[in-house]
């Protein structure tokens, strides 16, 4: 999808684990994380920088995600974590119009929140998509077409299953169950097979190395370190990509399920146009080896992974900014807060 960056708007999707945001013609992805001095409250970095210091941090440095789950937990934390990505991506000049993606089906008072920190940050022109839209306009779908589509944007914190049909989801569901969990299933399954305790970061780099949903061509292998708890010392072990498959098919029963639950609300219309297409999947965690294959054989129909699918959402988001002018007067895709 060729942008065109003339009318300088911007577009943000504030994810569990990073931030996304549009500005001429640029993405800048920066960790949702912020970092500030315990007693005086004062920030001491945000993003990427922020994110190393999770973990390593001194007593008197708080690292902190400001969302869980998709949505803002912290409001304060949240507000100075965007307004200092803002500070560093447009600077002082007078603020344009911004287009922010939400949810699924978020409530009130969390739709207020995001809004909030657009408002005290000086934008006054804000438009809000639903993340599942964004995410299928940014994997090249045409959602205004009266043609049922079933998209699932599993990230780092939510997954968002929604059926989209002229150009809103009919049916939409934001489920707490995402890539973050597959991490932590699989520190639990090295913990309860090996006795070793090991981080998040290690965790996650070996999920993305060696992990899977459907089975490996090869039994990948791929080693981890970590403290014995038994033993009282560290240790290093060998994780092969099966170990990897075993941890995660309870969470993979449970999105399915979902998936499941969210078809049969769907009206016979539109059911009949997704059975013929299949299910889209975007977001960081679909990436994970093989979901779609799986996915395939637990639902019985066609899933496909979307390219480049965990910039998805902010691709959409940024489309929808610098088309708005093209694509309003007859469209649902996005709401003026
Ligand atoms: N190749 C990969 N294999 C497995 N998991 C992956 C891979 N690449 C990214 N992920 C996972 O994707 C997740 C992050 O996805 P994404 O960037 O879409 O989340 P987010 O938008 O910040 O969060 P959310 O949309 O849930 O609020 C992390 O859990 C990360 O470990
Ligand atoms: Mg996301």
């Amino acid at each position: 999808m060729k942008l065109s960056p003339m009318k300088n708007a911007l577009a943000i999707d504030l994810g569990t684990d990073y931030t996304r945001i549009y500005y001429k013609g640029e993405v800048t992805i920066e960790s949702s994380v912020i970092a500030y001095d315990s007693q005086s409250g004062k920030i001491v970095a945000i993003g990427k920088e922020a994110a190393e210091m999770e973990g390593k941090n001194p007593p008197l440095i708080t690292v902190s995600r400001p969302l869980v789950n998709g949505v803002i937990t912290d409001f304060d934390l949240a507000l100075q974590m965007v307004q200092g990505f803002l500070a560093n991506i447009v600077g002082n000049v007078v603020k344009p119009r911004v287009f922010i993606t939400v949810p699924c089906g978020v409530t009130e008072v969390e739709r207020r929140a995001i809004c909030d920190i657009l408002h005290e940050s000086e934008i006054t022109e804000i438009y809000i998509i639903e993340s599942p839209i964004a995410a299928a306009i940014g994997a090249g779908c045409d959602v205004n077409l009266a043609r049922g589509m079933l998209l699932v944007d599993l990230g780092g914190g939510k997954c968002d299953i929604a059926a989209i049909s002229l150009g809103q989801a009919i049916i939409g569901r934001s489920v707490k169950i995402a890539g973050n969990d597959f991490t932590d299933a699989l520190i639990d399954y090295i913990s309860e097979k090996h006795s070793l305790s090991v981080g998040t970061v290690s965790a996650e780099k070996l999920k993305k190395s060696i992990g899977c949903a459907f089975m490996r061509e090869h039994n990948d292998i791929d080693e981890i370190s970590g403290f014995n708890t038994h033993l009282k010392k560290p240790e290093k072990i060998a994780v092969r990509s099966e170990d990897t498959r075993e941890a995660f098919a309870p969470l993979i029963s449970k999105i399915a399920a979902e998936i499941k639950a969210t078809l049969d609300e769907i009206p016979t219309e539109l059911l009949g146009d997704i059975i013929d297409d299949g299910i889209l999947l975007t977001g960081g965690g679909a990436q994970l080896y093989g979901m779609a294959k799986r996915l395939r054989g637990e639902l019985g129909m066609k899933v496909f992974l979307a390219e480049d699918a965990e910039m998805c959402v902010i691709k959409g988001a940024s489309y929808v900014a610098e088309n708005m002018d093209k694509l309003s007067g007859n469209t649902y895709i996005f709401t003026k807060a």
